[in-house]
C-alpha cells in the first residue's frame, strides 16, 4: 500500500453498514420498556424465554423457511464457517481476480503457491477438518487423480495444463459448513426444541424470544437489514383452535399494554398440504395464473412456477384487478381445515377480539398451514405489518423430529417502536433525578456518599467528576433535565445541613443528611 493510500485509509470515517443503525438513548429507554412489557405479559401466559444463537446452519433456514422464498434465496447473509483458521480468507485471496490473473498469465510461482494451497486443503480434508460431504469427497478424489499426473519438478510449463484444475478445485471445495445469520427465529426454536428433547416436557412448550434478525432487503422506513423481533412459539400438544386464539389474545394484550392503538388483526386459513386442500387449490391457482400471465409483472410471472401462492401477496397496482378475480382458498379447504378455521374465529370472538378476514394473506415463509395472521399498525407507511404469524404443524417433522403441532408469531420491534413514536407514545423520561453540585474537598467526600445512598435507593444521580462553580453546575443540571440539584459546599458539610434545589420551581430547602433521602423517597412516591 502506498503512503498516500495508507493515509487516506487512516482518515476514513466509519459509518454503520447500510440497513443497520445504532439505537441510542433516550430512544433505547423505549426499546427497554417495550421489551420489559413483553417479558411481563408473556410470563402471565406461561411463556419462558429462549435465547438462541444468531447464526445457524444455512440448511436449517433453507429447509424450514423454504429455498424458493425471497428470504432464503435472496436475503440471507451466509458465510462458510471453517474449523481451520485463515483457510477461507486465503481462498478468497487465491480466487481474487488479481491473483487469478497472475496464475493464468503470469509466472510459475503463483501456480506453485496455488498448488501448495490446494494440497493443504486436501490435507485438512483428510484430517477431518473440512466438511466430510460426498461432494467434497468427490472433488478431492478427482483433484488427486488429476494432480498425480503433475511432474514432481513442478516447473511452470509442466503446471500450465493444471492451472484450470487447481483453480476449479479451490473454488468448489467446501472449506466449512454453510452458515447463515438468522433471518427469523421460528426455525431456530424448532431446532432447539428437538436438540434439547423438549418433547419430553409437559406439552405444549411455550417459548418467546427477543433479538436481532438479518435480511438483505432494500432498506427503507421500517425495513432494515438488521432488525429486531419479539416472537413467541407454542410447540407440541394439540392443534386446538383455542391455542391459535390464545396466541393472538396474548399478542393483542401485549399491544394494548405497550400502548399501541389502531392495530388491525387480519386472519386467514391456508389449509394443509393435501390434495383435497391446499395442494388442489395451488394447482387450480396455477392454471388460472397461467391464463393471466401476460398481465402480470416479472416477479409474479416467475412465482407462477416457484411459489404461486405468493402472487396473492403482490402489491403491484396493475396486477390487482386480475388477482382479485382469482379463485379463493376458503372455497377449496378440506372439511377439517374449514372446521378448524371456523373454530378459530369463534374462539377469537369468545375473547372479544376483532379481526378482518383477508383471503390473500399467505405469508412469505413456506412452513405455514391453516391459520395465518398479520397485524398492521398506523404510522408505518408501506411497511405497515407490525407482526406476522401462523400455524406450522409440519415444521418440526420437516427438521427430522416427530409430528409436532406448532404456532407462533413475530413482532417487528423496530416497526412497533416507530408506530408508538408516531402515535405520541414514544416519549420516555429523560434526565436525572439529582445532580450533585459540589465544591470543596470535604464536600466531595459527602457528595460521593450521597450519590451512593441515592443510587442504592433507585435514584439516577449525576456526580460531576471535577469541581465546578455552583452557577455552572446548576446550568449543567438544567441541561441534563435534572429534577433536583443537591448543593454541597464545605459550609453545608460543616453545618450538617444540605441544600436541595427543585429545578422546576427554583425552591430551595435545607435538610439534615438523613432527612434528605427520606424527603426524596416521599416525593417519588407522590409523583408515581
Ligand atoms: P415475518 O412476517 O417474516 O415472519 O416477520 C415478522 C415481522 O418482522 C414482520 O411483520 C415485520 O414487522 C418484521 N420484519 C420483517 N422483516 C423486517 C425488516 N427487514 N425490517 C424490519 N422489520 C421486519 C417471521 O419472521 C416468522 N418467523 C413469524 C412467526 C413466528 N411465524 C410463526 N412463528
Amino acid at each position: 500500500m502506498s503512503d498516500a493510500t495508507a493515509k487516506k485509509e487512516q482518515r476514513r470515517k466509519f459509518q454503520a453498514i447500510r440497513g443497520t443503525r445504532d439505537l441510542l438513548p433516550p430512544e433505547t429507554a423505549l426499546w427497554n420498556r417495550v421489551e420489559q412489557t413483553a417479558h411481563e405479559v408473556f410470563a402471565t401466559f406461561g411463556y419462558g424465554e429462549i435465547r438462541s444463537p444468531i447464526f445457524e446452519p444455512t440448511e436449517l433456514f433453507a429447509r424450514a423457511v423454504g429455498s424458493d422464498t425471497d428470504i432464503v434465496s435472496k436475503e440471507m447473509y451466509t458465510f462458510e464457517s471453517s474449523e481451520v483458521p485463515n483457510l477461507v480468507e486465503l481462498r478468497t485471496y487465491y480466487l481474487s481476480s488479481d491473483y487469478a490473473e497472475d496464475v493464468f498469465h503470469g509466472g510459475s510461482e503463483d501456480t506453485v503457491d496455488l498448488l501448495s494451497f490446494a494440497t493443504n486443503v486436501v490435507g485438512a480434508f483428510k484430517k477431518g477438518a473440512l466438511p466430510q460431504t460426498s461432494e467434497n469427497l468427490a472433488l478431492v478424489d478427482d483433484f488427486l487423480k488429476k494432480v498425480s499426473q503433475i511432474d514432481a519438478t513442478q516447473r511452470a510449463d509442466v503446471l500450465k495444463p493444471f492451472r484450470e484444475v487447481l483453480h476449479n478445485f479451490v473454488r468448489s471445495v467446501h472449506l466449512g459448513d454453510p452458515t447463515a445469520l438468522r433471518p427469523e427465529a421460528t426455525a431456530s426454536v424448532c431446532r432447539a426444541y428437538l436438540e434439547h428433547g423438549m418433547q419430553s416436557l409437559p406439552q405444549p412448550v411455550k417459548l418467546y424470544y427477543i433479538g436481532p434478525m438479518f435480511r438483505r432487503e432494500r432498506p427503507q422506513k421500517g425495513r432494515y437489514r438488521q432488525f429486531y423481533q419479539i416472537g413467541a412459539e407454542v410447540l407440541g400438544g394439540t392443534d386446538a383452535p383455542a391455542i391459535d386464539a390464545e396466541v393472538i389474545e396474548m399478542l393483542m394484550t401485549y399491544f394494548d399494554k405497550v400502548g399501541l392503538h389502531g392495530a388491525t388483526l387480519y386472519i386467514n386459513s391456508i389449509g394443509h398440504n393435501a390434495e383435497n386442500c391446499r395442494r388442489g387449490y395451488v394447482e387450480k391457482l396455477k392454471s388460472e395464473l397461467a391464463k393471466i400471465k401476460d398481465n402480470l409483472g416479472p416477479d409474479s410471472q416467475r412465482r407462477i412456477d416457484t411459489n404461486p401462492l405468493r402472487v396473492l401477496d403482490s402489491k403491484l397496482e396493475s396486477e390487482q384487478p386480475y388477482i382479485e378475480k382469482l379463485p379463493r382458498i376458503a372455497d377449496h379447504l378440506c372439511d377439517e381445515c374449514k372446521a378448524h378455521y371456523a373454530a378459530v374465529k369463534r374462539q377469537l370472538e369468545l375473547r372479544g377480539l376483532l379481526y378482518q378476514e383477508n383471503w390473500r394473506l399467505v405469508r412469505g415463509l413456506d412452513y405455514y398451514m391453516r391459520t395465518t395472521f398479520e397485524i398492521t399498525a398506523p404510522g408505518l407507511g408501506s411497511q405497515n405489518a407490525v407482526c406476522g404469524g401462523g400455524r406450522y404443524d409440519g415444521l418440526v417433522e420437516l427438521l427430522g423430529g416427530p409430528p409436532t403441532k406448532g404456532i407462533g408469531f413475530a413482532i417487528g420491534e423496530d416497526r412497533l417502536i416507530l408506530s408508538l413514536q408516531e402515535g405520541g407514545k414514544g416519549a420516555v423520561e429523560q434526565g436525572r433525578d439529582v445532580y450533585i453540585a459540589w465544591m470543596g474537598e470535604h464536600a466531595y467526600a459527602a457528595a460521593i456518599r450521597a450519590a451512593k445512598d441515592l443510587r442504592n435507593a433507585g435514584f439516577s444521580v449525576e456526580l460531576p467528576p471535577v469541581e465546578q462553580k455552583f452557577g455552572k453546575a446548576l446550568g449543567q443540571a438544567d441541561k441534563l433535565g435534572a429534577k433536583y440539584a443537591l448543593i454541597l459546599g464545605d459550609n453545608e458539610v460543616a453545618e450538617g445541613l444540605w441544600t436541595l434545589k427543585t429545578l422546576l420551581t427554583g425552591e430551595q430547602q435545607k435538610f439534615p443528611e438523613p432527612d434528605l433521602l427520606e424527603f426524596l423517597c416521599q416525593q417519588k412516591k407522590v409523583s408515581s
